[in-house]
Order: C-alpha cells, then sequence, then structure tokens
C-alpha cells in the first residue's frame, strides 16, 4: 500500500514517538489521501504499521468524521449548518447544495464526482456561513456562489479558489482587545 519512500517516512515518524500507536491518525490520513477512502485493507495495514488490534482502528476510523470507511466522491463538499452558519443561511446552502447534486448527507453521486456531507462547526464561523470543498474553505458565500463553486467543478475538473478570504485578528492584538 505504501511506497518504499512513504515506508521511510512513517519509520521517522514512528521514532519520534514511544509507541508506534501514537502515529495511527496519520498514518489512517495518508491512506485515505492515496485511496480516497479507508477500506478493510486500508485498516488491516494500518493496524500492522502502528501494533494495534484491527478492532482499535475500526473504533478511531467511525469516531472521526474526517476519516471514511466507504468511498466518497473525488470533491467532497462539505456544509456547516452550526449555529452561526445556520443563522446566517448555512441550512438554505444545504437544501440547495442537495437538490442540485441530488443526493444527500454521506451519499455519493452515480458518478463518482461528488460527496456531501453536512458538518457540524469547521472552525470558520467569523466567516459563516462557509463550505468546504475538500481542504478548500468558501466563506460568508450564498446559496447562488455555492452553486456556481459546483458548476465550476463541472465544467472544469476542479475548485476554484475561494474568493473572499477572512483576515482573522492577530493573538497579540486579540488578547490585548
Ligand atoms: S458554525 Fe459554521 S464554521 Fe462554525
Amino acid at each position: 500500500m505504501f511506497n518504499a519512500e512513504e515506508l521511510q517516512e512513517i519509520e521517522a515518524l514512528k521514532k519520534r514517538y514511544e509507541s508506534p500507536q501514537a502515529i495511527l491518525l496519520p498514518v489512517l490520513w495518508k491512506l485515505q489521501e492515496k485511496h480516497g477512502w479507508l477500506d478493510d485493507a486500508s485498516m488491516t495495514e494500518a493496524a500492522s504499521i502502528c501494533e494495534v488490534p484491527k478492532s482499535h482502528v475500526l473504533g478511531v476510523v467511525s469516531f472521526y468524521t474526517m476519516f471514511f470507511d466507504k468511498p466518497m466522491g473525488r470533491h467532497h463538499i462539505m456544509v456547516c449548518t452550526n449555529v452561526s452558519c445556520m443563522l446566517c443561511g448555512g441550512e438554505k446552502i444545504y437544501e440547495e447544495v442537495k437538490q442540485k447534486l441530488g443526493i444527500t448527507h454521506m451519499e455519493r453521486t452515480p458518478d463518482g464526482m461528488f460527496s456531501l456531507e453536512e458538518v457540524e462547526c469547521m472552525g470558520a464561523c467569523g466567516g459563516a456561513p462557509m463550505m468546504a470543498v475538500g481542504e478548500l474553505f468558501y466563506e460568508r458565500i450564498n446559496s447562488a456562489d455555492a452553486l456556481e463553486i459546483i458548476n465550476t467543478i463541472k465544467e472544469k475538473g476542479s475548485a476554484p479558489p475561494p474568493k473572499r478570504t477572512v483576515q482573522l485578528p492577530d493573538i497579540s492584538e486579540a488578547s490585548n482587545a
């Protein structure tokens, strides 16, 4: 599953900790990056590398929502409907995205292009409402923006760069406020 170079990286990471179990999260993340989701073989591999029972790996994968135990779309869309985003229209965005894609929470489109997830707070409340495509965050969007992002992905095969970025205050400024 891992090539020689990746195995070297894993061995180097292992040396930083007292127990191989400590690197389970990065190992799972790397496997998911490679395959798009964590199938049975990936979990067996992670258990072997981290020297933990496979039941432990299953427990970790089912606990963290960032890990997928079934195939997801090439573009995984997350729409936040938690308090800040909900108050700013997040639920409307989620409904429109659901209709546009014809799928609901944790489903993927038949062509495998998109999957959708209704998420709890993504830590971007200052830019509410927000939607993410993979690791790209789109903040202070509306339904039309969300649908435009999806159209661009369909046309160009990749997600457009976010138009707006929210500047967070410097930590020292925040502590003096
Ligand atoms: S409530 Fe949506 S990012 Fe925090």
